[in-house]
């Protein structure tokens, strides 16, 4: 193996980060790899528009197969989003023997545990860190680094698009519509923003760090989920003349024998921290039995944090390729088709 070989599968905004990564820090990336990354293939359905990166020829292709039955192809990154082709595509790219890197919350979300048994039967590696928090490391943080802990809670502010619109109506007085406008320029939301303003794409990460923190399946449709279409001028108004911010807020918790989960806008005292995180930035306050509380931060959407997460799973997995470790990626029940499921607790 004289390089790992990377495939990409979707070249949009989050594509032309990881591509900008592998240029920049090509050399540094090699150092603390000892291997050469290379890239084999970016694959979209659009391969004229101009994303201000150059390739190589013959690198961009329409055609997935070159990609996930590409013999010479370790690694397939999924940023194509949605359920559907991307299941369909990352199980036949595992099935070929592929590890897989995905920001793809809303497919692990939904089908993850599908998609991690069938890793496990492969052999491979399936990495989402991108999925939940942007830049910031808390899925691996959950797995690997607090995983000696039994935790009892995990609240977020999870989806940067909304903390961007509420930050701006709450410090700028800005309306709603031309904010959303912004986060889309900017490359905050979703390809359907609908997801980022209802709460799904919120209710999507808070489901699968349940998922992670308490191992169990979590039945994404009793996720308790309200966006923050209806926060109005006025709420945001009386709020900050009592003293705190509206966030939109991803709730878990683990009861015992059941769970909670759920999204909604809530009220912070301006004396916590969460109330203090604003524009795109996001955070996950996790509890821990033997950790207490914790509080990860740092920017939660666009495309260089966004990028940043999934070359970490890159590198994360090229190591593992390098040494022969067989890492399971989810090593809290996750992966088992074997696990109980907690019921979610309705809302009363
Ligand atoms: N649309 C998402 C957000 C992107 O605004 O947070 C990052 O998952």
């Amino acid at each position: 193996m004289d390089s790992i070989k990377v495939g990409l599968l979707g070249f949009g905004t989050i594509g032309t980060g990881v591509i900008r990564v592998l240029q920049k820090n090509a050399d540094l990336l090699q150092q603390r790899l000892g291997k050469k990354l290379e890239l084999a293939k970016v694959v979209d359905l659009d391969i004229t528009t101009d994303r201000g990166v150059q390739l190589e020829a013959g690198l961009l292709s329409t055609d997935v197969e070159d990609i996930i039955s590409n013999p010479d192809v370790d690694i397939a990154i999924e940023l194509i989003g949605g359920y559907e082709p991307a299941k369909s595509f990352i199980l036949k790219a595992i099935a070929n023997g592929k590890h897989i890197v995905t920001a793809n919350k809303a497919l692990m979300a939904l089908h993850g545990q599908e998609i991690l048994v069938a890793a496990e039967e492969n052999g491979v590696e399936v990495m989402f860190e991108a999925a939940v928090g942007g830049g910031i490391p808390v899925i691996s943080a959950i797995k690997e680094n607090l995983c000696a802990n039994d935790f009892s809670n995990v609240l977020g502010i999870l989806n940067g698009t909304c903390n961007y619109i509420l930050t701006e109506m709450t410090e700028n007085g800005s309306d709603f519509a031309p904010v959303l406008k912004d986060a889309q320029e900017l490359g905050y939301a979703e390809a359907d923003p609908t997801f980022d303003i209802e709460g799904v794409d919120t209710a999507h990460k808070i489901a699968l760090l349940a998922a992670l923190c308490f191992g169990t399946k979590v039945d994404f449709d009793k996720v308790y989920t309200e966006g923050i279409t209806n926060v109005a001028a006025i709420d945001i108004q009386f709020a900050t003349q009592m003293g705190y911010k509206i966030k939109l807020l991803a709730i878990g918790k683990n009861l015992g024998d059941q769970i909670e989960v759920r999204v909604h806008p809530t009220m912070i005292p301006d004396s916590y921290q969460l109330s203090e995180v604003d524009g795109v930035f996001n955070a996950v306050r996790l509890s821990g039995d033997f950790l207490g509380p914790a509080l990860l931060y740092g920017s939660g959407a666009g495309m260089d944090a966004t990028a940043s997460a999934v070359m970490g799973d890159v590198m994360a997995i090229g190591r593992d390729m390098i040494s022969g470790a067989k890492r399971r990626t989810p090593i809290m029940g996750y992966c088992s088709d074997q696990i109980d499921e907690l019921p979610i607790k309705p809302m009363s």
